[in-house]
Parts: structure tokens; sequence; C-alpha cells
């Protein structure tokens, strides 16, 4: 059976990194795996993502064209690859808007979850995997990044909002996530994600 599995984490986190290991290993498994990722997926999308990284705009817009694309994404990748049997590995999907456009920049929480109603009321990850790190030691990582988008050159009090927002959302649904210490040396976030790969 197919299942839709999203990575999410602040920026800093590692998630990119030990996604592309993750979906080798389910490969390995003879799982068809189509990786994507948010904001982006289609090529609507990338240019949704273009703008949304790079391009000043008011906390409303941010949050609309994070769903515009989402609904492009949702309708053209995510559902028909689930529909033809394959897995789905998404880099982010809505609960960063509940994070970042919601706990970050303070858009009401309401009107993020009508938007998540009218965008995918009938489709959620099967699982989220949340990468966990205290701010600083995200940072410290973003600080070899040579160019930094909009929402990475944020101080860190939006990131400490930020992943207080992600936690909110687990409390909410707290069985649809596995939460990662991410802190920890890349090998034993390895190991975590060893032990999630064998329980699915
Ligand atoms: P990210 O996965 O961090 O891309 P990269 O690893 O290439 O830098 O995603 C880009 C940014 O988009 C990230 O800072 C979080 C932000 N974002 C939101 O603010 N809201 C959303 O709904 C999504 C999907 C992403």
């Amino acid at each position: 059976m197919s299942k839709f599995i999203t990575f999410e984490g602040m920026d800093g986190a590692g998630k990119s990194t030990h996604l592309a290991w993750f979906a080798d290993q389910l490969r390995q498994r003879g799982l068809e795996v189509v990786v994507t990722r948010e904001p982006g997926g289609t090529p609507l999308g990338e240019q949704l993502r273009e703008m949304l990284l790079n391009q000043p705009m008011s906390m409303g817009t941010e949050a609309l064209l994070m769903f515009a694309a989402r609904m492009e994404h949702v309708e053209e990748v995510i559902k028909p690859a689930l529909r033809a049997g394959k897995w789905v590995i998404s880099d982010r999907f809505s609960d960063a808007s509940f994070a970042y456009q919601g706990a970050g920049r303070g858009m009401d929480w309401g009107k993020l979850a009508q938007l998540e109603q009218w965008v995918h009321a009938d489709l959620q990850p099967d699982l989220t995997l949340f990468f966990d790190v205290p701010v600083e030691v995200a940072r410290e990582r973003l600080s070899n990044n040579v160019s930094l988008d909009r929402f990475e050159q944020e101080q860190g009090e939006f990131f400490e909002r930020v992943r207080s927002g992600y936690h909110q959302r687990i409390r909410e649904i707290p069985q649809r996530y596995a939460v990662i210490d991410a802190a920890q040396p890349m090998a034993d976030v390895k190991h975590q994600l060893e032990k999630i790969i064998a329980s699915i």
C-alpha cells in the first residue's frame, strides 16, 4: 500500500540530507518512491517557490502562495502518484505553513486551517518525520551557507516561534509524527531513521 510521508524541521535541521538517504533505503526494499518538495514540486510551484524565497510580500500573500503551490502539487503530483501505488516523500508540507506563516509570521491559525481544508481536506501525510534541533544548533549549521533565502535570513526569535509552532501541531495530532533528535551526530540520526523504516 502506498504511503505519503513528509519531512519537516526548521532550516538547518538537516532534513534534506536525511530525506535522500531515507528514500534510497525504501527503494532498496523494492518500493517505488517519488521524492518531491514544497514550496515547489511542479513547474508552477517551482516558479512560486522562486518568488516566495526571494521577494518581499505581505504575510497573507505568502500564506496564499504557499497553499496555491500546494494545491497544484497535491492534484498534479501527490495524489496521482499515490493512486499509482507509489510512495511519496515530500520535503515539507502544510505543517511548515502552520509553523512558518502561523507561528513565525503571526498569521491566524484558523485561517490556515481553512486553507488546509480547502486544499487537501481528504489527504494528510501517513507519517511526518520532524527533525528537531535547538535553534542555536540550526543557526550554526546555516552559518556555513553562502547565500541565505528570505526565511533563512530571519532572526533567532523567529525560529524559536517556528519550532514552537511545529510542537503545537504535534500536540494537536501526535499519532502522525515521529520526532527525531536531529542535534545528534549523523550516524545516530540514521539509527533513529532505521528504526522508523523497520516499523513502516
Ligand atoms: P527548505 O525545505 O528549507 O528549502 P532548502 O532546504 O532548499 O533551503 O524550504 C524553503 C523555505 O520555505 C523554508 O525556509 C521554509 C519555507 N516554507 C514556509 O515558510 N511555509 C511553507 O508552507 C513551506 C512549504 C515552506
